[in-house]
């Protein structure tokens, strides 16, 4: 039941600034419970040319405005996801969506702005760059870029400073599990972090100890253990801890800040809390696979539901979706993603004989903000303004776009949803946008409704019905030095100032 509405890319405007020559675009969305994440109330939006201009308890409009009734439903900046692989070559193929079919489905389930991982070409920052403006030119939503980082030597070093202070980047991912593929070590990691907090960068983790992943794997083969289920027994929840705490402990001993993507068990979850409650910056990011599954699904006996499931860090026992849950609604975790990276059951099939083939990833853009929504609201864990902070302005936020992203305020883009809490969504593969044969939540059903999206001050999302074309997607540049870093550099002379002078000492006469 896919319904695209192509426009034709001429009509509609590429780049922020307003084209006199269009017909100026206004809409108010009246009556609803505006919610941003310090505060909601009942009130209208008023929208020109893609930007929010007022939002106040009334606003008077004329003929011309498209007007929108929101009464008793909630009107929410749109979700940004913070983690997607769209287009990714990746174990041997390449993810089933690209920048248009992924982000058609984003949009469809209230996701207006995602931030995608660059991967570098033979380790050529500039080169994967290039590749994924081309990949991206597709684009029917805003996005964004981090970039991974997987050799080290001077010309890297260099090219991260261009891609901070030209491109547009502003953080960068070291996979610590990957081994042979995208995996750094130590050395590289404390290089990197140093090189991210000279630039104001943020550093970002995949956190598993990947030399023992690799010992495991070997293990189960030898023990005749070649199914999805191996995947989970190969790579326990403990190297996750493992490598979550070393990450963390060199992100302080070098003192930059750290987000730690797709934390999946509670042990990654404490030594997250740990190191926050002593004071340092880590950011803890739950995806909605591990706020909402259990590990039991790898041990179906049908190969192509199990391996759907497959991903890294591995979805992990029941128990730790409930913990993740509830830190994210204490706020031990702050935002959450998805890790979207989406293999069809045919690319799935590369590991019928051998787990460590099956590729890695599952689906979650179109789905975060409703499996959200139900989990933590629905639920009573978590009040609306916070589903907002988590689904949208932490992450605003955190790389650096906010109050443009993240917020209904006047002067903000106009991407919105308005989310109906008294309508009801169901996941399936037949019914959702993704060009995936299969879903992860297939069958969930839940109370709150996405109704409409609005992306840049345009309806893309109305009546099951999608509005979308390829190339009106914008790239977002996100500026270094957020509030993270705010007082690093405070912390470093105070360090210094506490170390002792030399010690003098006399020369000995021996
Ligand atoms: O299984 C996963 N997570 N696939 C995507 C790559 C990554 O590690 O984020
Ligand atoms: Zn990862
Ligand atoms: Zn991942
Ligand atoms: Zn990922």
């Amino acid at each position: 039941l896919t319904f695209f509405i192509i426009f034709p890319t001429s009509l509609s405007q590429s780049n922020q600034f307003c084209d006199a020559s269009l017909p100026s675009s206004k809409l108010l969305i009246k009556g609803g419970t505006v919610v941003n994440a310090h505060h909601q109330q009942i009130a209208d939006v008023y929208i020109e040319d893609g930007i929010i201009v007022a939002v106040n308890p009334t606003i008077p409009v004329g003929d011309e405005v498209t007007v929108i009734d929101a009464t008793g439903k909630f009107v929410m900046p749109g979700g940004i996801d913070p983690h997607t692989h769209l287009d990714f070559e990746f174990m041997e193929t390449a993810t089933i969506d690209d920048f248009f079919s992924g982000q058609a489905a984003a949009l469809a389930g209230g996701t207006t702005m995602h931030i995608d991982f660059v991967i570098p070409l033979k380790g050529s920052l500039t080169a994967g760059f290039e590749a994924y403006e081309k990949k991206a030119s597709k684009s029917c939503m805003d996005y964004g870029f981090h970039m991974a980082i997987t050799k080290w030597d001077e010309t890297v070093s260099r090219e991260m400073e261009i891609m901070v202070k030209e491109k547009g980047i502003n953080s960068f991912k070291f996979f610590m599990a990957y081994k042979g593929a995208l995996m750094i070590n130590d050395e590289l990691l404390l290089e990197g972090f140093k090189k991210c907090k000279s630039l104001g960068a943020l550093a970002m983790v995949h956190a598993e100890n990947g030399d023992a992943v690799y010992e495991g794997q070997k293990k189960m083969i030898e023990l005749g253990i070649t199914g999805p289920e191996g995947h989970a027994l190969s790579r326990p929840a403990v190297l996750e801890g493992e490598a979550t705490a070393r990450a963390i402990r060199l992100a302080d001993f070098v003192n930059t800040p750290l987000y730690v993507v797709h934390v999946m068990s509670i042990d990654a979850m404490e030594e997250i809390a740990n190191a926050r409650k002593s004071g340092q910056r880590v950011i803890g990011e739950p995806v909605a696979s591990g706020l909402a599954l259990d590990e039991s699904w790898l041990w179906h006996p049908d190969f192509e539901t199990a391996a759907k499931y497959v991903m890294s860090p591995p979805i992990r026992k029941q128990g730790h979706d409930k913990a993740l849950q509830a830190a994210l609604s204490k706020g031990v975790l702050q935002l959450v993603g998805t890790d979207h990276c989406a293999f069809n059951s045919t690319q799935k099939a590369l590991g019928i004989d051998d787990f460590r083939k099956i590729p890695n990833g599952v689906n979650g853009i179109e789905e975060r903000m409703h499996m959200v929504w139900d989990i933590m609201v629905e639920s009573g864990q978590m009040t609306v303004t916070d589903y907002v902070r988590v689904t949208s302005t932490e992450c605003a936020r955190i790389f650096n776009i906010y109050p443009r992203k993240g917020a209904i305020l006047p002067g903000s883009d106009a991407d919105i949803i308005i989310l109906n809490p008294n309508s009801s969504f169901e996941i399936t593969a037949k019914s959702h946008h993704s060009k995936l044969d299969t879903n992860v939540y297939e069958g969930r059903k839940g109370k709150g409704k996405i109704e409409v999206t609005i992306a840049g001050g345009k309806i893309v999302w109305e009546n099951n019905e999608l509005k979308v074309a390829p190339g009106t997607g914008r790239y977002i540049k996100m500026p270094p030095f957020s509030y993270l870093f705010d007082g690093i550099d405070k912390k470093d002379a105070f360090y210094l100032n506490s170390l002792q002078a030399p010690v003098k000492r006399a020369k000995s006469s021996t």
